[in-house]
């Protein structure tokens, strides 16, 4: 067993808060228990529960970061072990859902290097030479992504993920939930620290002044005249991927599992030199859930998690992550 210290614990909580999490809200905390293990903490009041009703989600990230602090560990040649995943409620804000140990003694991660890089990106896609080698790379890696790179089939996924989105953007709820997590202003209080701020929304002012008027007190009246759906578009991008990818796990999976390979996944797209956005909507939408797994030959056996649609980006990265600060993160 190795000893974690508070300063080594800083370091890696600032790495593992890399990891992504639904709508930037980061409900994952980390406390260092008295017997010297490691325990992942639910931050039980952050939550998007119209978007995420059943909280899948959120487990789904709390896995992400799971995977983000056993690569961090693995950058210093540590491991985790002895993991126990009994929930435990440590307080009404707080609750332990898994705790482990830290050993010594790894191969290096090839995933460990891509953390930094990684990024949703949320603009258009670039054509590229050579389309068919990264695919082929990723779907070599993993046996849980499905890569759709047919072009017509892209451009019909890319209608079907509209429609998946816009069922849900018409809930009044729905969208102001969603507005509660975007931050479409730099002097919005939160605008650094978490939620979706208008770089990571790839959005200019404009673009973002209008998206505050769409989703908000315009929305019914455009909508009424048939307007609201292609203002929030989004198929001009999802078309413009060199693929979609379908990510399917085990039904039945321990979701904090499945949130290690959802992360985990989008790495192996940032080694395969590719750009990643998930399509969520296509994938907690029963119709085009179902659509989508006759068309991938999804077995009853595999649950369609997500949807990611991937390129190349038509600029360089600039990674840059909107992560509360380390300090809040550590309870
Ligand atoms: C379970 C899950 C679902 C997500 N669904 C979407 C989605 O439907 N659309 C989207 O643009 N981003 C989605 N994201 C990406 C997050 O918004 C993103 O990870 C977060 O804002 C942090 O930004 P980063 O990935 O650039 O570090 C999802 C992330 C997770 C973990």
């Amino acid at each position: 067993m190795s000893e974690l210290t508070p300063d080594l614990l800083r370091e890696l909580v600032a790495e593992a808060r890399l990891a992504p999490s639904v709508h930037n809200i980061q409900p994952t905390r980390w406390r260092l228990l008295g017997d010297g293990r490691l325990a992942l903490v639910d931050a039980t009041w952050v939550r998007a529960p119209v978007a995420d009703p059943a909280g899948h989600d959120v487990l789904v990230s709390h896995g992400a970061a799971l995977e983000g602090m056993s690569l961090a560990l693995n950058r210093r040649g540590l491991a985790i072990t002895a993991m126990t995943t009994i929930e435990q409620p440590l307080s009404p804000q707080f609750a332990a859902l898994c705790s482990f140990a830290v050993r010594q003694g790894v191969l290096p991660d090839p995933l460990a290097g891509h953390v930094a890089h990684r990024m949703t990106w949320r603009g258009k896609f670039a054509g590229a030479p050579d389309q068919a080698a990264p695919l082929v790379q990723l779907a070599v890696a993993r046996d849980d992504l499905i890569c759709i790179g047919d072009r017509r089939t892209i451009a019909d996924i890319a209608g079907w993920a509209d429609q998946a989105e816009f069922s849900f953007v018409r809930g009044d709820d729905y969208r102001a939930e969603l507005l509660e997590w975007m931050r479409l202003s730099p002097s919005h209080p939160h605008y650094l620290l978490d939620g979706l701020n208008r770089d990571a929304l790839a959005m200019n002012a404009v673009e973002a002044t209008a998206a505050r008027y769409v989703l908000g007190g315009l929305f019914k009246p455009l909508d009424r005249l048939g307007l609201a759906a292609s203002l929030l578009s989004d198929s001009a991008k999802t078309a413009s991927a060199a693929a979609i990818v379908l990510f399917c796990r085990p039904v039945g999976e321990d979701p904090l599992t499945t949130g290690r390979h959802f992360y985990r996944s989008w790495l192996e797209i940032d080694r395969a030199g590719l750009a990643a956005c998930p399509i969520s909507a296509l994938a907690d939408h029963p119709d085009f859930n179902d659509r989508l797994r006759k068309l991938g030959k999804i077995g009853t056996d595999l649950r369609l998690v997500n949807v990611f649609r991937i390129g190349w980006p038509s600029k360089p990265l600039k990674p840059r992550h909107f992560r509360l600060p380390v300090d809040r993160l550590i309870v």
